[in-house]
């Protein structure tokens, strides 16, 4: 994970913080995402959080990943790495967590945000364009070419 930040190629930033690309299902889909991430940093219990978010993660990445193959999206194997990796990191601090190491939840809550604002800043927001528009546009052709 990087921590760093961006502001969306296309779309906007909410004064809470939360990224919007202006398709409306995966704004859907990430405001669930925020609100996994609230949920890990709030009272309840964490396994549980951790659990909620894992299901959320798999069932937000394989609806983009449906969305790039419906429509033949070029940088599609690039995102699905992307994808993959994030998955990776929540499954070892699921399991970190469950061997006793509760420090590795502060981690990924501050992380994976931070992560996350990279990620749909420009990947995201080139697929949000791309089945926004039909076409590639700037942010689609950015990502392209890294
Ligand atoms: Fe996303
Ligand atoms: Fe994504």
């Amino acid at each position: 994970m990087t921590a760093s930040t961006a502001s969306p190629a296309s779309g906007s930033v909410t004064s809470r913080g939360r990224i919007e690309l202006g398709h409306a299902p995966m704004d859907a889909i990430h405001r669930e995402f925020y609100d996994c991430m609230d949920a890990l940093r709030g009272p309840r219990d964490r396994a549980e959080s951790l659990l909620v978010l894992h299901e959320h993660l798999l069932r937000h990445f394989a609806q983009e990943e449906h969305w790039m193959r419906e429509t033949a999206f070029p940088a599609c194997a690039c995102h699905a790495r992307e994808h993959e990796m994030a998955l990776d990191v929540v499954a070892e601090v699921r399991r970190r967590h469950d061997a006793g190491d509760t420090e590795i939840v502060d981690r990924l809550a501050e992380e994976l945000p931070q992560w996350f604002a990279v990620h749909a800043s420009a990947m995201d927001a080139a697929l949000a364009e791309y089945l926004r528009t039909g076409a590639m546009g700037p942010a689609a052709h950015a990502e392209l070419a890294t």
